[in-house]
C-alpha cells in the first residue's frame, strides 16, 4: 500500500501520489506515535502550550467527537451553547446524551450570535448539576470570542470539564494578530482584557481546525489536552476509533509544515496581516451604507463577547437597499471576490495571513465602489439594487420530548412540512452556512418553527433538512 506504488502512469493525480506514503519502517503510527509524528505532535504542543496535542486528519469535527465522547458516558448529561457546529450534536446522538442548552444573545447591530457569558454557565451548571461537561465554540464562525479563562474558572468550579471549540481560532494568540478586544460587560463597563486562545485560557479540551486560519490542507486539525480531568487513554481510545487506521500522511505533512512556517514566519505574516488589516479599515471607514464589524461599532448595550476575531470580516448592509445574498452576488460576479458566506444582512469574509496586499486592496475597493452604488441609488431614488428581502428571525427555544438519539435511531416517517406543527423532529433542520440547528431530533416542532422554516425556504436560504418536496423527517406515531 498505496496502490498507486508512485507510478507515474496512474491517472490524472499522479504527480501527487510521489509525498503519498504510509506507515512504513522509520514513518512511525499515529495510533502508537514514538518517533516523527510523536515529535510532530510535540512541535504543535509546544506553539500551543498544551499539555498534549494530537494530529487530526478528520478535521475538527472527529476531534469535537473523541473529546465530547472521552468525557461522558451513554445517557449523561451534558451543556452545550445552542450555536455549537453539529459536530457537537452529532457527539450528542453518538453517545445518547441529555443536551441542556445555553442559549447565547444576539448582538443586534450584526444580527449574529453574542459570546457565552460565564456568569450565566455557571447558573446552568447550577440548575443541570448532573451536565458532565460544557461545550462552547468561540470564535464563533463570525469571530465573535467569549472570555474563556472566565468560563474556565466557573466550569472547574463546579468540577465539569470545558471543551472549547475553537476550530476557527487556531491563530489566536499566537504572535501578534490580536483581535479587535475589550471587554463589554454590564456590571463593569469597559474593562481591558488581552484575548488569547482557549489552550493559555485554561479549558481543558481544546479543537482547532488548522485548515481554516492558517497555511494546511483541508482536514487538517489539532486537538489540545490540559489538566487532570481527562482521562487521557479514554481520549486516545475514542481517537483510535473515530481516525482512519491509515491516517494520510500528505496531511500530517502539511500540518508539521504549517506549524515550522509558523514558528520561522509567524511573527512576520501576523505583523504584515495587521498592516493589511489596518489599511482595509481606513479605505473602508468613510463608506456610508456598507458597515464593517467592529467591537467599537456596538452600542452600550451590555454584550457578552471579549472580543472579535480581525479575520471574520462581517460586511453588512443592514438598514440599506440591499441584502446579503444580492451583495454575496455582485462581488462574485463582478469583483470575482469569494465570499465565506451570505446572511440575511451580511456576508462574511475571512481573511488569513496568506492573503497578499492586492487581495486586501481588491476587496476593500470593491465595498467602496458598492457603497457607492447604494448611495447613488439612495440620492436619485431611480431603480434599486434589489428588492429587499429579509426573514424575521424570532429566536427559537423547542421544547424536547426525547433525547436525540432516541428520535434519531427510532421509528421515523416523512410528512410535509406544513403538516410538521406539534410533531416530533427526528433529523437536525439547519440553515447552511453555517449549520446550526433550527430544530433538533427529539424536540417538537410548533407553528413558529415551521413558519420560519417555510420563510426561509421560500427565500432562497439553504435549508437543510427538509427535501425538494418540503418534507420532513419526524418521530413515527
Ligand atoms: C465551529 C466549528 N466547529 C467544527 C467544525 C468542523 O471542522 P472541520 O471542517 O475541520 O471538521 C466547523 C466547520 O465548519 C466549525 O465551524
Amino acid at each position: 500500500m498505496p496502490g498507486h506504488k508512485r507510478n507515474p502512469d496512474s491517472g490524472e493525480m499522479a504527480a501527487y501520489y510521489d509525498i503519498d506514503i504510509t506507515e512504513i519502517d522509520g514513518f512511525d503510527n499515529l495510533h502508537q506515535a514514538k518517533g516523527l509524528l510523536q515529535e510532530a505532535q510535540e512541535r504543535a504542543n509546544r506553539l500551543y502550550g498544551a499539555q498534549e496535542t494530537y494530529y487530526l486528519v478528520n478535521g475538527s469535527t472527529c476531534g469535537v467527537l473523541a473529546a465530547v465522547m472521552s468525557v461522558t458516558q451513554p445517557g449523561d448529561e451534558i451543556l452545550i451553547a445552542r450555536n455549537c457546529h453539529k459536530a457537537v450534536y452529532h457527539a450528542v446522538i453518538m453517545q445518547g446524551l441529555r443536551p441542556r442548552y445555553y442559549y447565547p444573545g444576539r448582538i443586534r447591530e450584526y444580527d449574529i450570535y453574542d459570546g457565552v457569558s460565564a456568569e450565566r454557565i455557571g447558573d446552568l451548571l447550577d440548575a443541570y448539576p448532573a451536565c458532565k461537561a460544557v461545550v462552547v465554540t468561540s470564535p464563533t464562525y463570525e469571530g465573535i470570542i467569549s472570555d474563556i479563562e472566565a468560563a474556565a474558572r466557573i466550569v472547574h468550579a463546579h468540577g465539569k470539564v470545558l471543551i472549547v471549540d475553537e476550530a476557527h481560532g487556531a491563530h489566536l494568540g499566537l504572535f501578534d494578530r490580536k483581535p479587535e478586544g475589550v471587554l463589554q460587560r454590564a456590571d463593569s463597563g469597559f474593562v481591558d482584557k488581552k484575548p488569547q486562545g482557549a489552550v493559555a485560557a485554561g479549558a481543558d479540551l481544546v479543537i482547532h481546525s488548522l485548515h481554516k486560519t492558517l497555511p494546511a490542507m483541508t482536514q487538517t486539525a489539532l486537538l489540545h489536552v490540559n489538566g487532570s480531568l481527562v482521562d487521557r487513554d479514554r481520549l486516545r481510545r475514542y481517537l483510535a476509533m473515530l481516525q482512519s487506521s491509515s491516517p494520510s500522511y500528505v496531511l500530517m505533512a502539511s500540518m508539521d509544515s504549517c506549524v515550522r512556517f509558523l514558528e520561522e514566519h509567524g511573527a512576520q505574516r501576523f505583523a504584515f496581516y495587521q498592516q493589511q488589516y489596518k489599511r482595509f479599515c481606513d479605505k473602508t471607514a468613510y463608506c456610508r451604507h456598507i458597515h464593517i464589524g467592529k467591537m467599537t461599532k456596538l452600542s452600550e448595550n451590555a454584550y457578552d463577547l471579549l472580543a472579535w476575531d480581525t479575520g471574520k470580516i462581517v460586511i453588512s448592509v443592514k438598514n440599506t437597499s440591499m441584502n446579503g445574498s444580492r451583495l454575496h452576488e455582485i462581488l462574485r460576479e463582478e469583483y470575482h471576490l469569494q465570499m465565506e458566506m451570505a446572511a440575511d444582512t451580511f456576508v462574511l469574509a475571512m481573511m488569513t495571513l496568506m492573503d497578499t496586499e492586492q487581495g486586501w486592496q481588491r476587496l476593500a475597493d470593491a465595498i467602496c465602489e458598492i457603497d457607492d452604488r447604494i448611495e447613488k441609488e439612495a440620492c436619485t431614488k431611480t431603480e434599486p439594487l434589489q428588492e429587499k428581502q429579509t426573514v424575521d428571525r424570532q429566536e427559537l427555544y423547542p421544547d424536547s420530548r426525547m433525547i436525540p438519539a432516541q428520535a434519531f435511531h427510532g421509528e421515523q416517517e416523512e410528512i410535509p412540512l406544513q403538516n410538521a406543527a406539534g410533531r416530533t423532529a427526528a433529523d437536525f433542520i439547519n440553515l447552511y452556512p453555517p449549520g446550526i440547528p433550527l430544530i433538533v431530533p427529539g424536540e417538537i416542532m410548533d407553528e413558529i418553527v415551521v413558519g420560519q422554516i417555510a420563510e426561509s425556504r421560500r427565500m432562497g436560504l439553504n435549508v437543510q433538512g427538509v427535501s425538494d418536496a418540503g418534507m420532513v423527517c419526524v418521530v413515527r406515531e
